[in-house]
């Protein structure tokens, strides 16, 4: 048995197994610095995946904050303390409007759970809206809320389900769809209210990452909103994957569509792979749940996480990353729309800085999208160039690419030169499309 079957069987005997693996071999890292991870064999792997290093794999200046302050003290956000002070501020002030009242958690999952509650507490409502197939997380509540993971029919009646905007493969396509797939919301919300139910909230990925990583049309955020407000729910917005310059064009997802959330949500790159999250929200919005609710996590805003979410700060501003992220990802996106050109299976290229999706399909007129064994061995083949990308979409069709904030040109190049390969040599099998809910892509 070799080293790392033997782990893999103490992990599948130890370890829960829904606890499930990329790849059929799994990849053991031991190592990460910038872009690149080391595998237990020595091997160097792009990481062209992983959002959560978000400033890159063990960034020295957030390893130098997280391990000075865990030597000096750690605590909780019962006793006074800077750090927390100081990061409720800088996130305040890169925040529209007066979103800038903090609470601190350590996951994405949490963050939306305390959102809604907020929503819910507030508005005195439960409805919540949310997009077919989302992912916001699995805690008993926010599971609810992931669309993507579970049958329809056992969807609560306080849900609404509405399609996301993909002018690619949706229903609505083409540069108009924007009004016709808000007006969307509102017939859901009139279906809410034949189950007796009035809105809370919607909640939105503006980077409609499990979708297929999407750009919406223009108006659709804006309209959409109105139109639930309109309700008299709130607005938060995930920017647990569009925001920290992601998308190469503002610092949040929801910048792009000129929306002013009311709650936004916060998570994976935040500690740059240190567990640290936040929602914030408005003074009313803040001073009306207190009336009704307080709130306290052991873990979240402690010094050590508030320091390593400082220097990740820190770090996008001194190295400029948002504009660096806009110029790599125009580049990258160049590169994979002349490799559409040359490779008939890539039926869109859609994303845009640092966060692109490729839908693949058998074929062009049809966009019938390929088989998800087919995706995954066309994953497998990036692996075996030395690529690490994954899938996404509601067919797992989309091979999708999300690399630290720190990849450059070259990176992007090398990248493409994978990929370009591995198109060359797909060959589609067929077989089922889309992948089952809980599996690992
Ligand atoms: C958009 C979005 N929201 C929330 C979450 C949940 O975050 P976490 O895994 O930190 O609980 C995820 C995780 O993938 C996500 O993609």
């Amino acid at each position: 048995m070799t080293a790392d079957a033997e782990l893999l069987a103490r992990r599948q005997a130890a370890l829960a197994p829904g606890y499930q693996l990329f790849y059929d071999d799994p990849v053991h890292l031991v190592r990460g610095s910038g872009v690149w991870v080391e595998d237990a064999e020595g091997a160097r792997l792009l990481d062209c995946y992983n959002n959560v290093p978000s400033v890159g794999h063990g960034h020295p200046r957030v390893v130098s904050a997280l391990t000075t302050q865990a030597q000096r003290l750690n605590t909780h956000t019962r006793y006074l303390h800077e750090t927390v002070v100081d990061l409720a501020e800088r996130l305040g002030a890169l925040l529209p409007g007066d979103l800038g009242v903090c609470f601190f958690v350590c996951t994405g999952t949490e963050a939306n759970d305390l959102a809604v509650e907020i929503a819910r507490v507030v508005t005195g409502r439960q409805g919540v809206v949310v997009s077919e197939h989302s992912y916001h997380g699995n805690s008993a509540l926010v599971r609810l809320l992931s669309t993507d993971g579970y049958p329809a029919a056992d969807r609560p009646p306080w849900l609404g389900v509405v399609e996301p905007p993909n002018t690619y493969r949706g229903p609505i396509r083409g540069a108009d769809a924007g009004a016709p797939y808000a007006d969307l919301v509102r017939v859901e919300l009139e279906r809410m209210a034949a189950r007796e139910h009035a809105p809370a909230a919607w909640l939105v990925d503006t980077s409609w990452d499990s979708n297929g990583v999407l750009i919406a049309p223009d108006d659709y955020v804006e309209r959409s909103a109105r139109t639930v407000r309109g309700a008299g729910g709130l607005v938060i917005a995930d920017e647990v994957q569009a925001g920290y310059c992601r998308l190469g064009v503002n610092f949040w997802g929801h910048e792009n569509y000129r929306l002013v959330p009311d709650i936004v949500t916060l998570g994976k790159p935040m500690g740059a792979g240190h567990p640290v999250g936040a929602v914030v929200t408005t003074p009313a919005i803040a001073a009306a749940f207190a009336e009704q609710r307080s709130y306290f996590n052991t873990f979240g805003g402690n010094p050590v996480s508030a320091a390593v979410a400082l220097a990740v700060l820190d770090v996008i501003e001194d190295e400029a990353l948002l504009a660096h992220c806009a110029d790599v990802g125009d580049h990258l996106g160049g590169g994979l729309l002349r490799l559409a050109e040359r490779h008939d299976v890539i039926g869109n290229v859609q994303g845009s800085g640092l966060f692109w999706g490729l839908d693949l399909v058998t074929d062009r007129t049809t966009r019938d999208p390929i088989a998800y064994a087919d995706a995954r061995r066309l994953v497998t083949d990036c692996r075996q160039g030395g690529v690490l990308v994954g899938l996404t979409g509601r067919y797992s069709n989309v091979l999708k690419i999300r690399p630290p904030l720190v990849f450059e040109r070259a990176h992007a190049d090398h990248l493409l030169g994978v990929l370009d390969a591995a198109l060359a040599s797909f060959e589609p099998r067929g077989g089922g499309v889309g992948r089952t809910p809980g599996a690992e892509w």
